[in-house]
């Protein structure tokens, strides 16, 4: 596919086929994490890889799905829970943790799983503490961002914005649209 119509359909989801993500496709988004650019080349991002049901589904449990939406309505169903999670962690004993790296990393691996057809759904809500507990994780190892990954049982598409209104809505079969500013709205050339 080309990198533009990558980028144009490579949106978040939040309900799944039950397929398992192929082990390539996981090795992929987790090569696409390793090559990932970081600020002086610190790498001070690790990653925790889950695809057991039971360790996806609790991870699952603790986020607040699609906040635009009322509450639970985003929230996928047992039958529709990702197959893959993957948790970004920080270490903090390197010096100089950055959340832009943070975000370049997911960006890479959200497009590395959609080159695959795996979409993807990043997960600022992850409950931090309760995950950091039950990973036992070191002191320096801080809990950033989630992202779950599965094949995705609904469509979503970018709309234009309109009156502001930036909040996306689902119709009856479930499909997302998300409303995104036309370009000259937000580049001014000089
Ligand atoms: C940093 C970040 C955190 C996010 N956190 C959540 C989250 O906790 N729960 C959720 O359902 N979606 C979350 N999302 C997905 C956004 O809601 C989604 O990206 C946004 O609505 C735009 O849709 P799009 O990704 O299809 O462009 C997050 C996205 C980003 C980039």
């Amino acid at each position: 596919m080309d990198v533009m119509q990558l980028l144009a359909t490579r949106r978040t989801f939040r309900a799944f086929t039950q397929e398992p993500v192929p082990a390539d496709v996981i090795a992929d988004i987790l090569e696409a994490g390793r090559l990932a650019n970081c600020g002086a080349n610190r790498q001070s991002l690790r990653f925790v890889a889950a695809q057991r049901p039971e360790d996806v589904a609790r991870l699952c449990e603790w986020t607040r799905w699609a906040a635009a939406l009322p509450e639970g309505a985003g929230t996928p169903s047992p039958e529709q829970r990702p197959t893959f999670y993957v948790v970004i962690l920080q270490d903090t004993s390197v010096p100089g943790c950055s959340d832009v790296d943070v975000g370049i990393a997911a960006a890479g691996m959200t497009t590395a799983a959609w080159a695959k057809g795996v979409g993807s759904c990043i997960i600022g809500t992850l409950h931090r503490a309760k995950t950091a507990q039950w990973l036992k994780l070191p002191e320096n190892l801080q809990v950033h961002t989630g992202i779950a990954f599965g094949y995705p049982a609904h469509k979503s598409t970018v709309v234009p914005l309109e009156n502001g209104k930036k909040d996306y809505w689902r119709d009856e079969n479930g499909d997302y649209y998300v409303p995104k500013y036309a370009i000259e709205e937000i580049v001014r050339y000089l």
